[in-house]
């Protein structure tokens, strides 16, 4: 396995609990998008045109994301929702166009009274949207919980297959670094009340933020999205625009400690959906989840782990091949 972040980590559990023998090389474990991610697992509010078999791959994948995090230990598994919400016209007729998008597609999402839901958010919202169906976890517990499991190591290993999941950095692979800062925060003083319940989504003037509540009262906020090569440098002018339209939601979070701004690289590809199946008969890939390895991992790690025992995968992994981008190009050529 090349890559310790969460998408090598899982699959080698996975592997190891088939009674595969599994080596997970890195020589940077850590560094990845895995330890700078949300934990959003929410395949509706990240669902978009044109991403339908994602789509279901990430439906597939939350599905089994409850054994999976009860197989962890305390990961902080949260199944409070998602409420999305828009203030300007604009902003409305953005979210008026993601719930047609949830309905064509027949994906739990409802109206909903966003003060309601969530008293703390500012009264300049025009709508908001529920998402009941779309969770959370936090990442760094994963990982935490992975490597307690999994053993990794620098030094690079004799093997029968290769699994390539270095994200990113996996070599010869259409995946660019899609650079996001991400911000966590912490209350002064605990207040013995949380923030805010449900992960809220939130279209202010076009502009884009979420912000996740974690249980011990960390709240964390993303994220931008730029292409700036393999910089994981965090501007002065994203750390502003996150605390700007985040506070502008939420304006308790005024007063909360700046406790960490990080950036992370997702790794992208030409048509956001991962590159998972066989390269040559000695190599896989498990690369290039782009926003959603946290949420994919469950079943990322299941399907490669069926490649592996030579068995089918219990999904259709045509939309998913490594290779199809060569295709596309050589009928261009
Ligand atoms: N999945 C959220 C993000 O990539 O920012």
């Amino acid at each position: 396995m090349h890559g310790a972040g969460i998408i090598g980590l899982s699959i080698a559990w996975r592997a190891l609990s088939r009674g595969l023998d599994v080596t997970v090389y890195d020589p940077d474990p850590g560094r990845g998008a895995s330890n700078v991610a949300a934990g959003m697992l929410a395949p509706v509010a990240e669902a978009y045109f044109g991403e339908a078999s994602l789509l279901q791959l990430s439906l597939a994948s939350l599905s089994r994301w409850p054994a999976f995090a009860a197989g962890l230990g305390d990961v902080g598994y949260r199944t409070d929702g998602t409420l999305l919400v828009a203030r300007t016209g604009d902003d409305l007729r953005e979210l008026v166009r993601l719930r047609q998008l949830y309905t064509d597609w027949r994906l739990p999402a409802h109206k909903a009274d966003p003060r309601e839901l969530e008293p703390g958010l500012t009264p300049r919202l025009r709508a908001g949207l529920l998402m009941p169906g779309d969770h959370q976890v936090d990442p760094r517990r994963v990982l935490a919980a992975l490597r307690e499991r999994v053993p990794v190591t620098g030094q690079l290993p004799d093997a029968d297959v290769t699994v390539l999941a270095g994200g990113c950095w996996t070599p010869g692979m259409p995946v660019r670094p899609v650079h996001g800062e991400v911000l966590r925060l912490r209350p002064a003083e605990r207040s013995g009340k949380p923030t805010i319940r449900h992960v809220v989504r939130g279209f202010l003037d076009g502009k884009h933020v979420y912000v996740v509540p974690r249980s011990d009262g960390e709240v964390v906020v993303g994220a931008t999205s730029a292409e700036r090569g393999f910089s994981t440098a965090v501007t002065a002018e994203g750390v502003r625009d996150l605390l700007d339209t985040a506070i502008e939601l939420l304006p308790e979070l005024g007063e909360f400690e700046l406790t960490e701004a990080r950036a992370g690289l997702r790794p992208g590809t030409p048509d956001n959906a991962p590159l998972l199946g066989w390269l040559d008969e000695k190599t896989i890939a498990a690369t290039g989840h782009y926003r959603h390895g946290v949420l994919l991992a469950p079943i990322t790690a299941e399907v490669i782990t069926a490649l592996l025992l030579d068995q089918e995968p219990a999904v259709d992994l045509a939309p998913f091949a490594p290779g199809r981008f060569e295709c596309r190009s050589s009928l261009m050529d």
